[in-house]
């Protein structure tokens, strides 16, 4: 038996690394399409200072601004497109996760022909695609380290994965300073996620030493930076420590695979437009409970990075940053929990998660929160 390990081959780190972006996406192509969201992007005024960087190392950019919060096939396909129209030969995210997934899917759908939404199931990657840099500005999905790109399909009310291979980014820029103009609710569910992704990664049935060192290392990171990253949006540490931990995390992830909540999010994400992170934090102490009796030792061993029981930790970190303990506000009708828990079903997260996890018990987690 072996297991395989796979990281983007550059990975950039530190305060103020943005500037190391030209050189890197330099020798992977003269035309580069830049994939970000509008707001925010035009608001900081980074997409400008990143296209300058680029045009600064001789190459020459196009930029895709229409990336949505958790983006559409639509976008995807509009995106694909627009990459062919202006030669693209190397894509570069810009963003939080949905700018990096989206970014990934154009590059790495690029040589295929058919619409993003068949490679959800049917459609195989079959082609290599252009070279992806991403360049992460919350400390979340950790999308930076992988190959999955998760994209919806709100027609067919599909939220899923489209990965492969062939998607890993050649390099991350993994710049702290980027995240400090982050809404401090942002910082909140971003960094939720990271710490759910840390936790998942870390008790997934596919755990190694190799993911476990940087699960735990993400662990620690992420709970002692985020709380204070949402308190002190400007505390270079904090938001050093939360790269960090988001980075590692997807590290583990793309590695480990992840549990219960990731399985349950997308569907219940897609259907009622929840947050992603948010939706993991508000499960967490939840699945977290569920699954202390298949744990082992791990249970303790992230009980004592935590400084405190696990699920505790977990449910006091949501309270303290404001956020709901539950999904009552989102009007999660109890007639849905049945089908929210079917879809979770076939959801490789779910299958790697510790404890066997059947339709019922979704129903019972979705029962306590809802
Ligand atoms: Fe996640």
């Amino acid at each position: 038996m072996s297991d395989e390990f796979r990281i983007p081959p550059t990975v950039v780190t530190g305060w103020r690394c943005l500037e190391e972006l030209g050189r890197l996406a330099a020798p992977l192509g003269r035309k580069a399409l830049l994939v970000t969201g509008s707001r925010a992007m035009k608001k900081t005024g980074l997409a400008n200072r990143t296209l300058g960087l680029l045009k600064a190392a001789g190459l020459e950019t196009e930029m895709f601004d229409r990336v949505e919060r958790e983006p559409d096939v639509t976008t995807a396909d509009e995106a694909r497109a627009f990459a062919h129209e202006v030669g693209a030969e190397v894509v570069i995210g810009l963003g939080g996760g949905s700018a990096l997934d989206l970014g990934k899917v154009v590059a790495g759908l690029y040589n295929e022909t058919a619409a993003t939404t068949r490679f959800f199931t049917e459609q195989k990657v079959e082609t290599m695609g252009l070279p992806f840099v991403a360049v992460p500005t919350t400390s979340g999905t950790g999308s930076e380290a992988g190959i999955n790109g998760v994209i919806c399909d709100r027609a067919r009310k599909i939220k899923a994965s489209i990965r492969d291979g062939r998607f890993m980014p050649m390099a991350a820029v993994v710049d702290p300073e980027l995240t400090v103009p982050c809404p401090a609710e942002v910082t909140a569910t971003a960094g939720l996620d990271a710490l759910t992704q840390a936790i998942e990664s870390y008790i997934s049935i596919h755990a190694t030493p190799l993911t476990e060192a940087l699960s735990i290392r993400a662990a620690l990171d992420l709970a002692t930076s985020v709380e204070r990253a949402f308190r002190e949006p400007e505390n270079q540490v904090a938001r050093t420590r939360a790269s960090y931990g988001s980075l590692m995390a997807g590290m583990a992830l793309g590695n480990a695979r992840l549990g219960v909540i990731h399985g349950i999010v997308h569907p219940l994400g897609v259907r009622y437009d929840i947050p992603h992170g948010l939706a993991c934090g508000v499960l967490l102490p939840v699945a977290l409970g569920y699954n202390r009796s298949a744990c082992g030792t791990k249970y303790a061993v992230l009980s004592s990075i935590f400084g405190g029981d696990a699920a505790e930790f977990t449910r006091g970190l949501l309270e303290r940053m404001k956020l709901p303990a539950d999904f009552k506000s989102f009007g999660v009708r109890a007639k849905d929990f049945e089908v929210i828990a079917e879809e979770s079903m076939p959801s490789g997260s779910l299958k790697a998660n510790p404890r066997k996890v059947t339709k019922e018990d979704v129903v019972e987690m979705l029962r306590k929160v809802c």
